[in-house]
């Protein structure tokens, strides 16, 4: 069967790794969270105390890193490795969430992660997630999916998921977090998120899992089949 590229964008902690993970698995498709890659270069930055505000250093620091995405067959999920490392766990840490939009807001950090996530598009058959996968890094992609959900909901949702690793974290300092990421990703000059014109929304507010996920089952399913929605 014809295989396509589906790019899920949209703001922070609206459940779009979630959703993409269970549509990719039902789909066989590849899942790839770029927002990982991101979180791993930052990582990187942290540990070798990087200047973001000296490019040289920047580049030389990038030079430095290689990320691949490994498959974890008890899970199922695709981690991702810092110079052969597994530090899923590590890149979900607020050290890592407070820096990242300042990582990813630097120009010869988009290209080395926008070149290495359209490598692995060229084959399709890829779901992605991320801020600018339907604008900038597959804006040929078959279906592009934009999601939302309100701020209070993205918050509470981020809180629970946090809180299972480290009780003593605050609703304050998680909004606070997100509402200046989201700041940061809209208003960056390189590749800002943005809804691309010819994706589809989906506000998730109100909406389980699983209705989301049978959403966009559907619309993948009309594009596989060729169909416009
Ligand atoms: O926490 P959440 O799952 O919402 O974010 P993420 O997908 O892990 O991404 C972390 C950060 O990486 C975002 O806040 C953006 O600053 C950046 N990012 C980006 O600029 N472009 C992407 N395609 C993906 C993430």
């Amino acid at each position: 069967m014809k295989k396509i590229n589906i790019a899920v964008d949209g703001w922070s902690s609206c459940g779009k790794s979630t959703m993409a993970r269970q549509l990719a698995k039902i789909l066989n498709y590849v899942f790839i969270d770029s927002g990982a890659m991101y979180r791993a270069i930052t990582l990187f930055f942290i540990r070798n105390q990087v200047d973001l505000a000296n490019a040289e250093a920047v580049g030389k620091a990038l030079q430095a890193i290689h990320l691949q995405f490994q498959l974890n067959s008890e899970t199922g999920n695709n981690e991702i490795l810092l110079n052969g490392e597994h530090v899923e766990k590590e890149i979900r840490e607020m050290e890592v969430a407070k820096l990242v939009s300042e990582v990813a807001a630097l120009q010869a950090v988009r290209e080395f992660a926008v070149a290495q996530q359209q490598r692995i598009g060229q084959e399709k058959g890829v779901v992605m997630d991320g801020r600018d996968i339907g604008t900038m890094v597959f804006p040929d992609a078959e279906l592009k999916i934009f999601m939302t959900a309100s701020v209070e909901v993205r918050i509470k949702r981020r809180l629970k998921e946090l809180q299972q690793k480290n009780p003593s974290i605050s609703v304050e300092e998680v909004g606070e977090n997100l509402r200046t990421r989201d700041h940061i990703d809209s208003t960056r000059a390189v590749s800002p998120l943005k809804q691309a014109d010819d994706a589809i929304t989906l506000d998730n507010s109100e909406m389980t899992p699983d209705q989301q996920l049978a959403q966009a089952l559907e619309w993948a399913n009309q594009r596989i089949a060729g169909r416009h929605i």
